[in-house]
């Protein structure tokens, strides 16, 4: 089967603000599933469901897997919140739907982090530096927030315009000009 497909900015879909998930279903356990295929196969570190098109408070993470090491050890994560951060780290953050972009945000270092598993258990993460930017940026996500709203307004009009000159030669491409 195919890959489910990753919502590209400027998507409106991607600004919707993600309702909390109320009873973990068939769905959601297939919906998590195929967000790890995406996430591995892309690749990356985390994904959200509303990246896929999926406006509900769900999002997968893995920090540790890298494409040369291949273990996959995905952490599904339902109606995660930061209940507590601290600190501050500047991390250079890229995004599956903001194509062909890096930059450095700034967040906290250190957060605390409270979800529920897809089993309804609770779940209480303690994240520093790397996965505790993840979670923040994944979170973001469910609240319609991208990275690129957390850096100067200046990188993100430059970036808004390459990305609009890409899409209109993509465009261009397709009907055959
Ligand atoms: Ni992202």
């Amino acid at each position: 089967m195919a890959l489910r497909e990753v919502l590209k900015f400027p998507d409106k879909r991607l600004r919707e603000v993600s309702t909390p998930i109320e009873k973990i279903t068939d769905e959601i356990r297939e919906l998590a599933n195929d967000m790890a295929e995406v996430m591995y196969d892309e690749p990356g570190i985390g994904l959200a469901a509303p990246q896929v098109g999926q406006t509900i408070r769900l999002i997968v993470v893995d920090t540790e897997w890298t494409a040369e090491d291949a273990e996959q050890n995905p952490l599904v994560l339902v109606n995660p919140e930061i209940v507590e951060h601290s600190g501050r780290i500047s991390w250079t953050e890229g995004c599956l739907s903001v194509p062909d972009f890096e930059a450095d945000v700034s967040r906290a270092s250190h957060v605390k982090l409270r979800a529920s598993n897809l089993e309804g258990e609770d779940l209480e993460i303690d994240a520093s530096e790397l996965q505790a930017v993840c979670f923040q940026h994944e979170i973001d996500h469910l609240d319609g927030i991208l990275f690129i709203d957390r850096i100067s307004r200046l990188k993100r009009n430059l970036y808004t315009q390459r990305r609009k000159k890409q899409l209109r030669r993509e465009l261009e491409e397709q009907s055959g000009n």
